[in-house]
């Protein structure tokens, strides 16, 4: 009997899901849990490793349990995953033995500053593509490391293992039969060589991490052992970090695809081809989605820490709005702003500015701004941020970008959508399937289970909405003159 389902595992940064797509790339179901966010402390973020995992399963249980679908009818697993979080855990036992360190956690900029200090920035550079930062996993793993007690013994014995989400999730699925990770997470370790595609010694000799914690990196459409459920056993093909993952649902594995999904951060990924280029203006040189006998491909990447955390802080901490769909509406019902710039450098600053010690501001209040105004500077500063990573991109690239392909929650605010558009002077095409992500690792999986075809794969995606530039260049200048400034007032080094 013909296989009819892909189910692909999507573990973001908010929440954990399951989805079930059907060969036509449609989606049949699915379920949904949020994952809790730990604050320890200002700048720490953490996961429960154990809730990502019984979440996991749980989702998957309840999608197929809600559908009716039958295990024995789903063809494969694709995994798509947070990136840099960070996950320990005790090889005998399989028990995490600290919580997961999230990738927006930056803990550890005093271990980049000495690393820094020591003059490896151009060395991290050239080999791993990334620039020296909180963000990715090699310091969050020598934390652990660090200030858990006895686990530099028991890593020094042999006795630990590290992963990102993809490798824990994949691990306990198999019930630890299988410790490995695909190219595009390893890529954003910060341990990982991107042109000899493997782990750097003089990174994790720097770092004093031992080699044996580390997982066997695989090609991202591969096989990564079975997942066993009501005895059938079902094969996961398919593993990629979720921004590559949306990268590889939109089309992005032909080189000068660019897209942004708008997120909790915001990621700005552009396929540049088969030739490392480092970036020479802010962002970081990493790998495409892997395909068996394929060259790989390397990206440029913009990471935007704070996108649509920031509609979150609106709701949640400033409670201006019950519901982020109202800024829509909220945006559209008043006057174009004058000089009004929300930075929401919650987290620091990432792409192109790496400025951990930033923080969020507000400039141009006057009398007659209310909460609307500081809505709406809030939701454009989606766009200016990701005007800024467009321009460094267009500078290393050497290329203007011509199209730009968007998806992510916050895609779908037209209000956004159009001012990014007017912004960037360029169309912006949005897809019907806002679940990009997820089919982009379906899409891995399917291909590697003799699912869909490349050519096949290539039809799957239909537009919804294309959004044409319609500002005037003067108005365009003026109001990113505006950002440009409130920037510069924001960071706490500028060139
Ligand atoms: O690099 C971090 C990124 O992978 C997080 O994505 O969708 O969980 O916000 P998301």
């Amino acid at each position: 009997m013909n296989k009819k389902y892909i189910i692909a595992f999507d573990q973001g940064t908010t929440s954990t899901r399951t989805i079930i797509f059907d060969t036509q790339g449609n989606i049949q179901g699915i379920s949904q849990k949020e994952l809790t966010q730990h604050y320890p402390e200002a700048g720490w973020v953490e996961h429960d490793p154990n809730q990502i995992y019984q979440d996991q399963k749980e989702t998957f249980e309840t999608v197929l349990k809600e559908t009716g679908i039958h295990s024995k009818d789903i063809a494969t697993i694709g995994i798509t995953n947070q990136r840099e979080t960070t996950v320990v855990w005790d090889k005998e036992t399989g028990i995490p033995i600290y919580n997961a360190i999230v990738w927006l956690d930056n803990r550890t900029k005093d271990i980049c500053k000495t690393l820094k200090n020591d003059g490896l920035g151009t060395y991290v550079r050239e080999h791993t593509g990334l620039v020296i930062d909180a963000y990715f996993s090699g310091t969050k793993l020598k934390w652990i490391l660090d200030h858990v007690k006895g686990a530099r013994e028991k890593a020094d014995a042999g006795k630990l293992l590290f992963g990102t989400i993809d490798s824990w999730l994949i691990y306990k699925f198999t019930n630890g039969k299988h410790h490995y990770t695909d190219h595009t997470n390893a890529s954003r370790t910060m341990l990982y060589n991107i042109k000899d595609l493997k782990w750097d010694d003089t990174l994790l000799s720097a770092l004093d991490i031992p080699k044996s914690m580390l997982p066997e990196v695989k090609t991202s459409s591969s096989s990564f052992g079975h997942v066993q459920y009501k005895n059938i056993d079902i094969p996961i093909c398919g593993v990629a970090g979720d921004q590559q993952a949306a990268l590889f649902g939109q089309g992005g594995s032909a080189e000068g695809i660019a897209k942004n999904t708008y997120g909790t951060g915001c990621f700005i990924l552009l396929n540049n081809g088969k030739d490392f280029v480092s970036s020479k203006n802010g962002l970081i040189t990493t790998l495409a989605c892997s395909l068996p006998d394929q060259p790989k491909n390397y990206i440029l990447e913009g990471s935007i820490f704070i996108g649509g955390a920031s509609i979150q802080w609106l709701r949640d901490k400033m409670q201006l709005i019950n519901q982020v769909k109202e800024t829509e509406h909220i945006c559209n019902s008043i006057p174009p702003l004058k000089d009004l710039y929300v930075v929401p450098a919650f987290a620091g600053l990432g792409a192109p500015y790496w400025d951990a010690n930033a923080k969020g501001t507000i400039y141009g209040i006057t009398l007659d701004i209310g909460k609307n105004e500081i809505i709406k500077a809030t939701l454009e500063s989606l766009a200016y941020q990701t005007k800024d990573v467009i321009n460094a991109m267009e500078e290393d690239s050497g290329k203007p970008l011509t199209w730009l392909k968007v998806d992510g929650g916050a895609s779908a605010n037209n209000y956004l959508m159009q001012f990014q558009s007017d912004l960037l002077n360029v169309p912006v095409d949005r897809p019907k399937m806002i679940e990009i992500t997820a089919l982009g690792a379906a899409m891995l999986a399917g291909l590697k289970a003799g699912i869909w075809t490349k050519q096949d794969i290539e039809t799957i995606r239909e537009v919804d909405r294309i959004f044409s530039p319609k500002m005037d260049s003067k108005t365009r200048t003026q109001k990113y003159t505006g950002w440009l400034d409130a920037i510069k007032r924001t960071r706490t080094i500028n060139d």
